[in-house]
Parts: structure tokens; sequence; C-alpha cells
């Protein structure tokens, strides 16, 4: 049994519709413990080092546009295997091919406003929680 932590975004979708909540709880019924968080509006050079990794995809400007549109909550999860079963409890990047009961399936607007970001390997995650959170700033 490995526990490991993994990295999560609550987007400005779930803000602005105040679902902060809904999504804590279906992550929180999937096994995973939230031990660091915070609500911060990304400014644009923030939200453009985030997702540098996709800069050369078509869609790159509008997702930076879309991640300042509003504050998100940047948060650390705790768990058993927590970085594969944060993206299970996501579901697939556009809304309409999650699978049901998944985060995206249920709450998400688009491919674009969906919900939630989540790292997708071990590495990602160390990078993407030093990118927010100062060690003392988690708390297991
Ligand atoms: P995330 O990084 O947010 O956890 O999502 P993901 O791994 O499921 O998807 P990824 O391929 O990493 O894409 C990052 C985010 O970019 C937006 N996107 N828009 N318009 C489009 O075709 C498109 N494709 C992706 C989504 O907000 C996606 O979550
Ligand atoms: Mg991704």
């Amino acid at each position: 049994m490995t526990t490991e932590r993994t990295f999560s975004i609550m987007k400005p979708d779930a803000t602005r519709r105040n679902l902060t909540g809904a999504v804590v709880k279906m992550l929180e019924e999937a096994g995973l413990r939230v031990v660091a968080s915070k609500r911060i509006h990304m400014s644009r050079a923030q939200a453009e080092g985030f997702y540098a990794v996709h800069k050369e995809r078509p869609f790159f400007g509008e997702l930076v546009s879309f991640m300042i549109s509003g504050p998100v909550v940047v948060q650390v999860l705790e768990g058993e295997n927590a970085m594969a079963k944060n993206r299970e409890v996501m579901g697939a990047t556009n809304p309409a091919n999650a699978e049901p009961g998944t985060i995206r399936k249920e709450l998400a607007e688009s491919i674009e406003a969906n919900t939630v970001h989540g790292s997708d390997s071990l590495e990602n995650a160390a990078t993407e929680i030093a990118f927010f959170f100062q060690p003392e700033e988690i708390v297991g």
C-alpha cells in the first residue's frame, strides 16, 4: 500500500456555480483526503506557467483565459494511489465521454469548463504541488 499525494484544481466554473463543496464531497467519498487547500485568483503569468506543457496546443490561449476568469481552489490530495484515483473520480476530459458518477459527468459544463484539474503522473504531481504550495502549508 503506497500513500501518494496529487494535485487538484477546482476550476472557475466550479467556484462560479458554488460547487466546491460538492466536488470535495466526491473526492472524499472516493477515499482522497484534502491535506492542503487555498482559494486563489491566478494571474495570467501564473496560469501560463502552470499550463506551459500545453503552450503549443490550439486551445492554450482559451484555456489560460478561462483559468483566470474567476477564482479557483488549489488542493493537495492524499491517499492510496491518489493520482490514479483522482483521475478516475474526475472522469474523461470531455464530460460527454465521462463515466456516470464521475465529477465531470455529473458537474462539468463543457470540455473547457470541466470543473477539475488533476495531475496525470506522480512526477507532474510533485511539480504542480510545488508550484502552488510551500511544504509547511501541507498538513497531513
Ligand atoms: P486537466 O489537465 O485539466 O486535469 O485535464 P486533462 O488532463 O483531462 O486534459 P488535458 O489534455 O491535460 O487538457 C487540459 C485542459 O485543457 C482544456 N482542453 N480544452 N478545447 C479543447 O479541445 C480542449 N482540450 C482540452 C480542458 O479544460 C482540459 O482539462
Ligand atoms: Mg492534463
